[in-house]
């Protein structure tokens, strides 16, 4: 049976004091382990977020990392920094990174490869644009990023991913995928993993991502495949995060 993860993506939010407010209230949000829960925090307050987390079972990520272990690459974070800082997660492949930093699916590919060599779980991000899904290409485009990922992992590691499917459409729109819509494209990305490995495939958690908020997230979560959120907005008020989990604990 897969757990529930939800996980928050603060962007490019978040400041100490503010950090400071929004910790102390997803602290009052947990207490059980029924439910994975997860923030994905900005790079310098890694150090923060590990210490206000520490002794909680919220679990810390970053939102990137380098395809380098170490060296000239000014400005880059490596893995076992992040693992320094006691991150489990980081999201790789965030469309915001492929369309604002040119990330190609075989740059996110070596990404999550580093991720894994690190020791942390990778959270690849999958997505279409809106005329992508006019043009009936989702399931193309999706199944397409997520094998340049599944071509490059050891077999051994399949298991160890987690899949977010982000329609582009959908972030910080308002605009939702149906739970219909969201369900049958992680349903391809499924099946994606079963041709390589059906074991795998039932063990790896699919979470989606995309204005998911208080009011809808217990309708996508109840789908078969949706193993999870990745939020953005809604993981930046306590309330609403706390709301989403909540929701998922049903
Ligand atoms: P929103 O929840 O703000 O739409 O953002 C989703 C997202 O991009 C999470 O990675």
């Amino acid at each position: 049976m897969r757990r529930t993860l939800i996980a928050g993506n603060w962007k490019m939010n978040g400041s100490l004091a503010a950090n400071d407010v929004l910790l102390a209230g997803l602290k009052q949000g947990v207490g059980d382990d029924l439910v994975d829960v997860a923030v994905c925090v900005p790079a310098p307050y890694l150090a923060q977020c590990a210490a206000a987390l520490q002794g909680t079972s919220i679990r810390l990520g970053a939102q990137d990392v380098s395809t380098s272990v170490s060296g000239a690459y000014t400005g880059e974070v490596s893995g076992a920094m992040l693992q320094d800082f006691g991150c489990r997660y980081v999201i790789v492949g965030h469309s915001e990174r492929r369309s604002y930093h040119g990330e190609t699916s075989a740059v996110v590919a070596r990404k999550a490869l580093a991720a894994l060599a690190a020791g942390l779980t990778p959270i690849v991000c999958v997505g279409e644009t809106l005329d992508e899904r006019d043009a009936e290409r989702t399931a193309a485009v999706v199944g397409a990023q997520l094998d340049a990922v599944l071509d490059a992992v050891a077999a051994t590691d399949l298991a160890k991913l987690v899949i977010a499917y982000e329609p582009v459409w959908a972030i910080g729109t308002g605009k939702t995928a149906t739970p219909q819509m969201a369900q049958a494209v992680h349903a391809v990305l499924r099946a994606r993993l079963a041709a390589r490995d059906a074991e795998a495939a039932s063990q790896v958690q699919i979470l989606y991502g995309g204005s998911m908020k208080p009011d809808n997230a217990a309708d996508l979560l109840a789908m078969a495949d949706i193993d999870g959120g990745l939020i953005g907005g809604a993981a930046l008020k306590a309330a609403d995060f706390n709301a989403i989990i909540a929701a998922a604990r049903q």
